[in-house]
């Protein structure tokens, strides 16, 4: 896999970079302790960032609502989010960067204001190839209750869910799990932000309010279906309607747009990636920020 197996792996933890393998964080950090703490994904393409923007703004506005400051000015972390991707020559893959609320004796109220935030940066190549094979072939999600918190709105780390229904999925031979609410309606994928296509050739996503996490690839992607002329609707969608629907598909940083052909074991459509999202695949990058 390129990158990753010849040159040796580089962390940015807390000021400096350092060897990953030996890169690491206090015991007492909140991250550690509590979950206390928030990330982002962005994809790397060409050894670019893929709308760093829009996903610093959501950083910023995920800190806020947990009242946590930004680590160091958007120009220095877009420096250090830079310089980790060139240090790891990552040409093609993703940039991880984790902000938590910093270290302090375990107590669960906030530290004292002066505490310092840690900031973690890593980044990784992605396998292009294997990511197009799977995208050709489509994947198979199952659905899962959601028993999350009221606030998935905010990109914190508390994964436990998600970690447990990603295991389902796994254990049940498919790549990713939605989440279905007690109405059963789709709020979104462990990882992943869900759509559908209807018979007519809608596109169809929840809208994005607390249930679900404001995915960036999801924000340009609705500018991309807007400038297509593509028919969108912005709605939820239960279990029922995806089992019959046209085309299905999910979408995140690190996968795009991944088109869906199973659902609990029921073939979407054909069974065979559509033609709206594959469409949609090819076409993303041109309507993304490249930085
Ligand atoms: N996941 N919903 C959830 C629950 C997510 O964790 C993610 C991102 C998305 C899609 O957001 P975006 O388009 O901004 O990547 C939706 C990242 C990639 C992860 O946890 O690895």
């Amino acid at each position: 896999m390129g990158a990753d197996s010849t040159v040796s792996r580089i962390a940015y933890v807390n000021g400096r970079y350092c060897r990953h393998r030996e890169a690491s964080v206090h015991v007492e950090d909140r991250g550690y302790q509590f979950a206390d703490g928030v990330y982002e994904v962005c994809e790397v393409r060409g050894g670019a960032l893929i709308d760093e923007r829009l996903h610093v703004e959501r950083l910023q506005r995920s800190l806020a609502e947990l009242k946590m400051r930004m680590p160091m000015t958007t120009a220095a972390l877009s420096v250090v989010l830079h310089e980790t991707v060139r240090r790891n020559r990552v040409r093609n893959g993703i940039v991880y960067l984790q902000v938590t609320r910093g270290v302090a004796r375990r107590d669960h109220a906030f530290p004292a204001p002066e505490t310092i935030p840690s900031l973690v940066v890593t980044a990784r190549s992605l396998d292009v190839a294997a990511n197009e094979r799977q995208a050709a072939d489509g994947i198979a999600v199952i659905t899962v209750p959601d028993n999350r918190w009221g606030r998935v709105d905010i990109k914190s780390v508390a994964l436990l869910p998600n970690v447990l229904a990603k295991q389902a999925a796994r254990e049940q031979g498919a790549k990713e799990a939605w989440f279905v609410d007690a109405g059963g309606v789709v709020t979104e994928g462990s990882s992943t932000n869900a759509w559908i296509v209807t018979a007519d050739g809608t596109v169809v996503t929840r809208p994005a309010d607390h249930a679900i996490l404001r995915g960036i690839t999801r924000t340009v992607l609705l500018k991309a279906i807007a400038e297509q002329g593509l028919r969108l609707d912005e709605r939820p969608f239960s279990v029922e309607e995806a089992y019959g629907a046209r085309e299905a598909f999910v979408t995140s940083a690190s996968q795009i747009v991944m088109p869906v052909v199973r659902i609990d074991g029921r073939p979407v459509g054909n069974g065979h990636p559509g033609s709206v999202a594959t469409g949609l695949r090819e076409a993303f990058h041109r309507y993304a920020e490249i930085s």
